[in-house]
């Protein structure tokens, strides 16, 4: 209930925000080259899942994964041809509130479209785990930038207290990849297969 409540709350202000801030039409979005600075290095890279040890994911909180990944190592272990995963990413999507800002099938709606192969930080799913664990000011406190601009420049809120554990928030990205719906060079980030 609480949980509800707080989703509520954050979607009715946020959404404000990203409703003042929308520029109008959509410019062509500024692709960072191929020789952007990398992401500076972890100062904690400890604890990292290895191969040899599956993670359950069920039973670790997005944060806690965040902080004890180093950059660059999550991995969703799903991928968008799983429709039974598809379907409970969507579920999870509508009830953590990502539809209220980003449109059911996340294509916009007061906030940035999710599936347009404009990627604000990148569109890794290492970046995209962080981005919704960490929300946009924390993720570029841990030294990610911004590399492109959507119609709407606002802060995406931390989801990293309320989505329960890391799996629900796999599912949730992919979801959010079987909507793509841009070139399917950019449906990772940019460039291709980064
Ligand atoms: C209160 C409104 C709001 C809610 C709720 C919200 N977001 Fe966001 N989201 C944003 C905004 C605003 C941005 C753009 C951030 C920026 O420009 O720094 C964003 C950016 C993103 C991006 C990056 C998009 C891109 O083009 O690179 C992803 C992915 C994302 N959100 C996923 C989610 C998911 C998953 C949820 C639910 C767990 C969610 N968001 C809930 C407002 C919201």
């Amino acid at each position: 209930m609480t949980r509800r409540v707080m989703i509520m709350i954050a979607v009715a202000s946020l959404a404000t925000a990203c409703a003042m801030t929308t520029q109008g039409a959509s410019p062509a979005p500024a692709k960072a080259g191929a020789g952007a600075a990398p992401v500076a290095a972890s100062t904690k890279p400890a604890a990292a899942p290895s191969a040899a040890t599956p993670v359950d994911y069920t039973k670790i909180k997005p944060l806690t994964l965040v902080n004890e990944t180093p950059k660059g190592g999550l991995h969703n272990p799903y991928n968008d041809k799983q429709t039974a995963i598809v379907a409970q990413g969507k579920h999870n999507f509508q009830s953590y509130g990502c539809s209220g800002c980003h449109g059911g099938g996340g294509g916009g709606g007061m906030c940035p479209p999710l599936i347009n192969g404009v990627w604000i930080y990148g569109g890794r799913d290492d970046t995209l785990f962080r981005l919704v664990t960490l929300g946009s000011i924390a993720l570029q406190q841990h030294g990610y930038s911004r590399e492109a601009i959507e119609n709407v420049v606002a802060p995406m809120p931390p989801f990293g207290g309320i989505i329960k554990n890391a799996d629900d928030l796999w599912k949730i990205l992919t979801y959010v990849r079987s909507r793509y719906d841009g070139n399917a060079a950019y449906k990772y980030g940019n460039p291709p297969g980064q």
